[in-house]
């Protein structure tokens, strides 16, 4: 008899799978441990039999048995549950897509060599990397590409049998019945490869002409930007022996610096640094020094990025890159030796703020940070003996600071979750999970639905209620689609077209996917466009 994963997952004992990794320990009716994804003085990693999940109250992370597996070995979900069949002599009825997903990636692959083959054939885009200082063994360890003009990669699908599964991708267009627009033409095409080293999508930078400077492959299954860190995969040896992270905020700060020995930087792929990003590096690294630029919108990706980090148990270390400067641009003019000083004379976030206390700058604003980040230390014993520290300079009672501590609606009140409908809930797991753009004003959403989307939107700490958390969905992208229109998404075609600026080509779009299309992909791809 064929099994799904549901049937796999009834199979499973979630004790016995977690077992098999670390010690658990009964707590009631449940069992816990140190948590394994982020370093963790208390068992703040619960397991629950009942409910056949597990949840960190530490560092957030939560789910099933085949979700534990996954994230303990770093592999896919179902990854995770081929591994766990196997060793529990259940077959497993996933072949198809499986290889589904393996044609698709073998299909990147290969539009990933076209690439970097045409880039190596074309002087002019040599010559640009050149006068930027990029070697030729670094363009070829990124596998740096050039987009030709479409046709050439439509004859490559065309002849591998990977149209179909392509467009999908959303990384070329179907413009007419038989032409077709790869989003990067004409770009220097930056692959972006998941931690496995599998390229998952593509970024592409504008050489000359009109248009955003980036182009980023739309959110898809295969491409999740919330998951990705650019140069992780590529430094994941440096990142595992160094035991800390240089976190910067652009593809060229992470090929130059990777090339001058910095081997271990990464960056997210455009967005704010989210909750799962700081997991993933809390799996290999202890310490990140993050090296934004020094202008307004460096600073404030630090602060949304700070907390992030903090409450997956990662110590935070800011490095500040003189005004107008991004990392690369310090790199070309002061070398690396001064970027080395730099960041080996950096100091804490808590450290740094305690001395522009003591040293009375900015006092107040300080003040504010301080308790705010170390209100997300997961480990509460530092938290209180930070704040007496700072009790003793400034002789503020510690109970006035700590009543400034940030307060995250913790586990989710009855009254809160009573107000979420069930659609609601789907909603905003999606959102989670997916990290679309979606117009909050076109949906029909509670008070407190509309609060948390927007957090998560904002990429805030979001204290979204546990049951959202632990909502089982068998395949988020779908049911988040009808969670969608049962909130009542209608977004005319004509703000669209206007919006992408590309009227004619986006209706053909539109026709030719003949309802098939994502609102929220469209959002997301306007969103891309205009930025
Ligand atoms: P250079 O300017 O060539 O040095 O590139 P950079 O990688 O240093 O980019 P920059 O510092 O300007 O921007 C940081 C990151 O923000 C980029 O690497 C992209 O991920 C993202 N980004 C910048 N501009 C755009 C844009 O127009 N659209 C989108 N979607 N992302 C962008
Ligand atoms: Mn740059």
């Amino acid at each position: 008899m064929p099994s799904d994963i549901d049937e796999l997952r009834r199979e499973l004992d979630i004790v016995d799978v977690v077992s098999e990794y670390i010690k658990l320990e009964r707590a009631g009716n449940n069992y816990k441990a140190n948590c394994p994804f982020h370093p963790d003085k208390t068992p703040s990693f619960y397991v629950s039999p009942s409910r056949q999940i597990f949840k960190c109250f530490g560092c957030g992370v939560g789910g099933d048995a085949i979700k534990f597996v996954s994230l303990y070995e770093n592999v896919s979900y179902f990854e995770a549950a081929k591994h766990l069949a196997k060793r529990h002599g259940i077959k497993l009825n996933l072949k198809e897509e499986s290889s589904e997903k393996k044609k698709l990636h073998e299909i990147m692959e290969r539009v990933a060599e076209l690439y970097h083959s045409k880039l190596r054939e074309n002087r002019r885009v040599l010559e640009y990397l050149k006068s930027r200082g990029i070697e030729s063994s670094t363009i070829k360890r990124f596998s740096l590409g050039y987009a030709p003009a479409s046709g050439e990669l439509v004859r490559l699908l065309k002849e591998i049998r990977g149209l179909e599964p392509y467009l999908k991708t959303g990384n070329l267009l179907q413009v007419e019945e038989d032409r077709y627009r790869d989003l990067f033409r004409n770009r220097l095409v930056i692959p972006i490869r998941d931690a496995s080293g599998r390229v998952v999508g593509f970024g592409g930078r504008l050489l000359e002409g009109e248009g955003p400077k980036y182009v980023n492959s739309p959110e898809s299954g295969l491409f999740k930007k919330r998951e990705l860190l650019y140069g992780f995969y590529e430094g994941i040896s440096y990142l595992r022996e160094l035991k800390s992270a240089l976190l910067v905020e652009g593809y060229f700060d992470v090929i130059a610096l990777h090339q001058e020995g910095f081997r271990n930087t990464v960056a997210t792929l455009g967005t704010s640094l989210g909750r799962e990003h700081a997991q993933l590096l809390s799996r290999v690294v202890n310490r990140v020094y993050l090296l934004f630029d020094g202008d307004e919108a460096g600073r404030k990706a630090m602060r949304l990025a700070v907390p992030h980090l903090l409450r997956a148990g990662l110590e935070v270390f800011p490095v500040f890159l003189p005004e107008g400067l991004d990392p690369h641009d310090f790199l070309l003019k002061e070398g690396k030796a001064s970027l080395k000083a730099l960041i080996g004379s950096s100091v804490s976030v808590f450290d740094l703020l305690k001395k522009r206390i003591e040293s009375g700058s900015d006092v107040e604003n300080s003040l504010k940070d301080f308790t705010y980040y170390a209100s997300f230390l997961q480990d509460r014993i530092r938290a209180y003996t930070l704040l007496s520290e700072l009790s003793r300079i400034t002789r503020i009672p510690v109970d006035v600071l700590s009543a400034k501590m940030y307060k995250a609606p913790e586990n989710s009140e009855e009254e809160d979750e009573s107000r979420l409908s069930f659609t609601e809930k789907v909603f905003l797991k999606g959102l989670m999970e997916l990290r679309p753009s979606v117009n909050l004003d076109e949906l029909k959403l509670s008070t407190k639905a509309r609060e948390y989307a927007q957090s998560i939107i904002n990429e805030e700490y979001y204290p979204v209620p546990e049951d959202v958390l632990n909502l089982k969905v068998g395949d988020i992208e779908r049911e988040f689609e009808a969670s969608l229109s049962r909130l009542r998404i209608d977004i005319p075609e004509e703000e669209i077209s206007e919006a992408v600026g590309v009227r004619e080509s986006v209706r053909e779009f539109i026709r030719s996917h003949k309802g098939g299309i994502r609102p929220y992909s469209v959002r997301r791809w306007r969103g891309k466009l205009e930025s």
